[in-house]
């Protein structure tokens, strides 16, 4: 079955679809994204993507393209069209198309709006799951507003390639004073010696991921011990558990950081745990 995407107001072959050489996505990655899992035909926490994407643009001062309520609609029919059951619908906005120039083009400049849908293996998932991966730690090389989900992703390119150089699933990245601020496309989590689970609190440094976010109160529903604070990777290594959390994905168990085996090398229970509860929570 031949893909479709949605460019700017039509639905077009996948193969085909095309935006302009000086769209300021291209240009500049002068554009902001949302990526949401689907799981039996529906969209996975929703609401709370498209909050964070109206976040972005009004940080970045970009008007949306259409109303929510037509991106919603969008969205679905990209799912729809493309028949996708498990997988993830993706939806990016530039600024638009205008001769090149830093500066912001004239307020009359139409933004530009893509939307795709793919499926992905659920069984791929579930092997990583079951045996846990790997990470591998990397300087942090991105800007001051990793808060903001912006196309412009060179740094998560480099560290995730980092990554699949060392036979890692994934980079974390480290601030100046050894902490751990998140993964390259994903939020980072430790069980820490002390029993307690761990991930840095919001900020400009880190995105504020929903799955994040969804994963604090079923926390709290199960008893299990916060404390949102900064890790260093010399905490993680001596960490009961990792584990890394991301909308495609949900619960990730981490079984090595630089080689270092984490707790018993083996996937931990308070991730298995969280992971569960998360996808039955959204099944609800
Ligand atoms: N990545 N941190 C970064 C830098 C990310 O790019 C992502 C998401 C996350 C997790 O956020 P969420 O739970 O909202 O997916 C954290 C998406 C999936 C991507 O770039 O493909």
């Amino acid at each position: 079955m031949p893909r479709i995407a949605y460019v700017n107001g039509r639905y077009v072959p996948h193969a085909t679809g095309q935006v302009h050489i000086e769209d300021r996505g291209f240009q500049f990655a002068d554009g902001v994204y949302e990526v949401c899992a689907v799981r039996g035909g529906q969209l996975i926490d929703e609401e709370p993507h498209l909050r964070r994407l109206d976040r972005s643009l009004n940080e970045l001062r970009m008007r949306s393209p259409v109303g929510s309520a037509a991106l919603r609609h969008v969205m679905r029919e990209t799912v729809r069209r493309n028949r996708v059951a498990d997988g993830l619908v993706y939806v990016q906005i530039s600024r638009g198309v205008a001769p090149r120039d830093h500066g912001f083009p004239s307020a009359e400049t139409e933004p530009t709006l893509v939307v795709t849908a793919r499926s992905i293996a659920l069984e791929k998932y579930a092997a990583w799951a079951a045996t846990g991966v790997k990470v591998v730690t990397i300087p942090e090389s991105r800007w001051a507003r990793c808060d903001i989900k912006s196309t412009a992703l060179l740094a998560n390119v480099l560290a995730k390639q980092h990554a699949r150089e060392k036979g890692a699933f994934e980079s974390w990245f480290v601030d100046r004073d050894g902490f751990v601020t998140e993964g390259a496309s994903t939020n980072a989590w430790i069980v820490d010696a002390a029993g307690k689970l761990r991930t840095r609190p919001l900020g400009h440094a880190i995105l504020p991921g929903i799955t994040r976010g969804e994963i604090l109160p079923l926390c709290r529903q199960l008893g299990i011990e916060l404390d949102e604070r900064a890790f260093t990777v010399e905490e993680a290594k001596a960490a009961r558990e990792a584990f890394l959390t991301a909308a495609s994905i949900g619960v990730l168990p981490i079984t090595a950081v630089d080689d270092c085996k984490i707790g018993t090398g083996r996937p931990g229970p308070i991730a298995a745990r969280l992971g569960e509860a998360y996808w039955t929570s959204r099944s609800e």
